[in-house]
């Protein structure tokens, strides 16, 4: 990628280095549910310590709109990253300035000031062009961090050098969302696998009738032309589906779950595959000698459809190939059925894994290419 890292930046006895995370962590009622993305922050934030740099950490939380907000406090991460790592202090949430989001040059200055070195291992949000992510770059010495590396590293290495056979395993709910890297996937992989909501618009341009299951008209003729173009996307052989008195997520609603064909009722809603469609993907992953996984394959957080997206997950995990979980809902569902630490990899990003993955570069990738040399 032709980025400096850590080593490149000499020696750090006494320089004062800002360190852009990403510590977007999920957060209920105060508490941080998963600290996966301050864990994954420790071997940069250790490494500077450790070679006596006094270190301040700066990172987004949420989307606060560019004022204070209680809601949007980095105090949770700050206690759990004193817990962790005492000498770090955190700065805090950017977005409490507009200047980060409209990357202003004078909230930069502001970032910057008093600051000898820039580090960013925000890998996750790479992908936006924001004050703290490409401005630092271009007035201080700078460097990739640990994790930054890490996630370039091996997203890069599905791209370019795959072992095959090489499976993705694309779900969650909208094609529109993931039609770029569903494009740069299918150059890459042997079999595309599809599940989730957007499996719905495949089947529909497929002559389907999918009731009133999640469908993105719009998209239908864009998806016909993807299966007239590959023929190594997979899509369901059956699904599993709410009747039309059901609820998402309230099974005391009533309604009737059946496991149906790929041609659905009316008023029937398809919110899982079905077990003989599990079994026919299970098949290709254990096959499979790289796997890149993102998207669940139903709506897991309610257990009448879960099973999918668990025996997915299962299937990647007991695979013998590289596995990588290309972070966000993909990266819960893998912690939630307890195979997280099966994976070969779990990347701390979601969009910005996805713009990797598609566009082979990420703005603050480029910023840092085209930094200051030390
Ligand atoms: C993420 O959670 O994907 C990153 O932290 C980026 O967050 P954003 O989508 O609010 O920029």
């Amino acid at each position: 990628m032709n980025i400096p890292t850590l080593e490149d930046l000499g020696n750090l006895e006494g320089k004062r280095v800002l360190v852009r995370c990403d510590f977007n962590v999920p957060l209920e009622g105060g508490v941080i549910t998963d600290d996966l993305r301050i864990k994954s922050a420790l071997p940069t934030l250790r490494y500077l310590v450790e070679a006596g740099a006094t270190v301040t950490a700066c990172s987004h939380l949420g989307r606060p709109k560019g004022k204070p907000s209680p809601e949007f406090t980095l105090d949770p991460v700050r206690k759990r990253l004193q817990e962790l790592l005492p000498e770090v202090q955190l700065l805090e949430n950017l977005r409490f300035n507009p200047g980060e989001t409209d990357n202003s040059l004078e909230f930069v200055a502001e970032l910057i000031e008093g600051q000898d070195i820039y580090v960013n291992d925000a890998f996750g949000a790479s992908h936006r062009s924001h004050a703290s992510i490409v401005g630092p770059p271009e007035l201080l010495p700078s460097a990739a961090g640990r994790l930054l590396e890490k996630e370039v590293h091996v997203l890069n290495s599905l791209r370019e050098n795959p072992k095959r056979p090489v499976v993705g395993i694309m779900g969650g709910s909208k094609v529109s969302d993931k039609l770029g890297v569903i494009e740069a996937l299918l150059d890459v992989v042997d079999e595309l696998i599809v599940g989730g909501g957007m499996c719905f618009t495949f089947l529909a341009a497929k002559g389907n009738s999918v009731g009133s299951s999640l469908l993105e008209e719009d998209m239908i003729e864009k998806c016909r032309e993807i299966l007239a173009t590959y023929d190594s996307i997979r899509l369901p052989l059956d699904v599993t589906a709410l009747s039309p008195e059901g609820v998402i997520g309230d099974p005391s609603a009533g309604g009737e779950v059946r496991q149906m064909g790929t041609s659905i009722p009316e008023g029937w809603m398809g919110l899982d595959i079905g077990p003989g469609t599990a079994v026919e993907f299970c098949d290709i992953i254990s096959e499979a000698r790289t796997v890149l996984w993102n998207g669940p394959m139903g709506v897991f957080e309610d257990s009448r459809f879960s099973a999918g997206t668990r025996t997915i997950a299962e299937a990647v995990a007991e695979c013998r190939g590289f596995t990588v979980v290309g972070g966000g809902d993909s990266a819960a569902a893998a912690k939630l059925f307890g195979v997280d630490g099966e994976m070969s990899h779990i990347s701390t990003g979601g969009g910005a894994t996805l713009e990797l993955i598609e566009k082979g570069d990420l703005p603050g990738l480029s910023a840092l290419r085209d930094s200051q040399r030390v």
